[in-house]
């Protein structure tokens, strides 16, 4: 599957992580539609790690779903997720064993995708643990990415192997829809901090066909469930939120969807964050100003339309002022052009700015605008 923009949707693993169910998958697909999530882009439910029994079917030697879990199979599960007008996604391994020691699909990529197709999957997430040290992943991410285009369904494979073995080089020739570039995240503001920052140097390798995936987000878990840390505040959230949206990475939600609160829905359902993010061009960012280490930078990135995102970040840990000259963005002052500025938060109409701008920004925070290029 060649998707053009980055996937949006929700996975069960930040919150969740083993305690899935066919019950809490069936409410989190009517949550994500009655709060407007589908309608705002988020047409993913993926299902992660622990769905299935611990072995096999001795006959068919299929993964079979965990019967207590999934009383009534995958079928049901897939077929209620889509009458809800949403995709549904699946998790395997290519290793042995997944990462929480479930069967993976090791030597059986092409029983598993067929298995994967009648279960109703649109989607897939592979990932990295317990493969034999001679199989390399260039190897496996193409083995089972051929398994999918041939099992008679649509299924974007997602795969999962934490920036190894330079990733970013290989990984669009295999034919995956989107790759995780770093390793696991978790409910603090240092996790996704250091996550976004390791990448900066790989967003260019984003792009239709394939996009850089810097894991499921926190936002809104407010420190619960299976990835908790030290939480964030809501600020820290909307930071996190903000960064993911110009880094043009795919949106999973990990949060309880059923549970969310308003902030959090606001937050995600944001029309100019996602706009930035799902902009068909899919441009890179690039860093238009840089301070203290990227912790202070400010990103710009191209839009369609003649527009252009600016994100100024403040991620040091005290207040600081941040400044761009609009020099950094291709306009000289003797051109006499400045920037007609919106506020991606708020929607506020910010008027013009000429030559430069000054942003005081508290400590985690950050600011987002799009501006359009007009005569000063
Ligand atoms: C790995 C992945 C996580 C999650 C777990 C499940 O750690 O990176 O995103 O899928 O496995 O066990």
């Amino acid at each position: 599957m060649f998707p053009k923009k980055p996937p949006l949707g929700f996975n069960t693993w930040n919150t969740f992580g083993e305690n899935i169910s066919d019950a809490m998958i069936r409410e989190t697909a009517d949550a994500i539609v009655e709060k407007g999530l589908r309608d705002a882009g988020y047409e993913y439910l993926v299902i992660d790690d622990c769905w299935s029994e611990k072995q096999r079917d001795p006959v068919t030697d299929k993964i079979v779903p965990d019967k207590v879990k999934f009383p009534q199979g995958m079928r049901a599960v897939a077929d209620y997720v889509h009458s809800k007008g949403l995709k549904f996604g699946m998790y395997s391994c290519a290793g042995v064993r997944t990462c929480a020691d479930y069967p993976g699909s090791y030597d059986h990529e092409f029983l598993d995708a067929k298995t994967f197709a009648e279960y109703g999957a649109d989607f897939l997430k592979y990932d990295f643990c317990y493969k034999p040290a001679h199989a390399n992943g260039p190897l496996l991410y193409r083995r089972i990415s051929m398994a999918l285009e041939n099992c008679g369904r649509d299924i974007l494979l997602s795969a999962c192997n934490w920036g190894c073995d330079n990733v970013h080089d290989w990984i669009r020739t295999t034919g995956a829809g989107m790759y995780r570039s770093t390793g696991d995240i978790s409910d603090s503001f240092v996790s996704f901090r250091d996550i976004f920052l390791s990448q900066i140097d790989n967003y260019c390798h984003s792009a239709p066909g394939c996009f850089n995936d810097i894991d499921m987000l926190t936002v809104g878990m407010r420190n619960r469930g299976n990835v908790a840390a030290t939480g964030c505040s809501d600020l820290e959230y909307r930071t996190e939120f903000a960064l993911w949206c110009m880094a043009g990475a795919p949106l999973m939600l990990g949060c309880d969807v059923r549970t969310m609160d308003d902030t959090t829905l606001q937050l995600v359902k944001n029309p100019y964050l996602l706009r930035i993010n799902q902009d068909e061009a899919c441009r890179t960012m690039f860093v238009a100003q840089q301070e203290h280490e990227n912790l202070h930078n400010v990103y710009a990135r191209l839009l369609t339309d003649h527009e252009i995102a600016l994100m100024f970040t403040n991620l040091t840990d005290s207040p600081r002022r941040q400044w761009l000259p609009f020099d950094a963005l291709g306009l000289p002052v003797a051109v006499k052009k400045g920037l007609h500025l919106t506020n991606a938060f708020t929607g506020e109409d910010c008027g013009i700015a000429k030559e430069y701008m000054h942003v005081p920004l508290q400590a985690h925070d950050c600011a987002v605008f799009i501006a359009k290029v007009v005569d000063v």
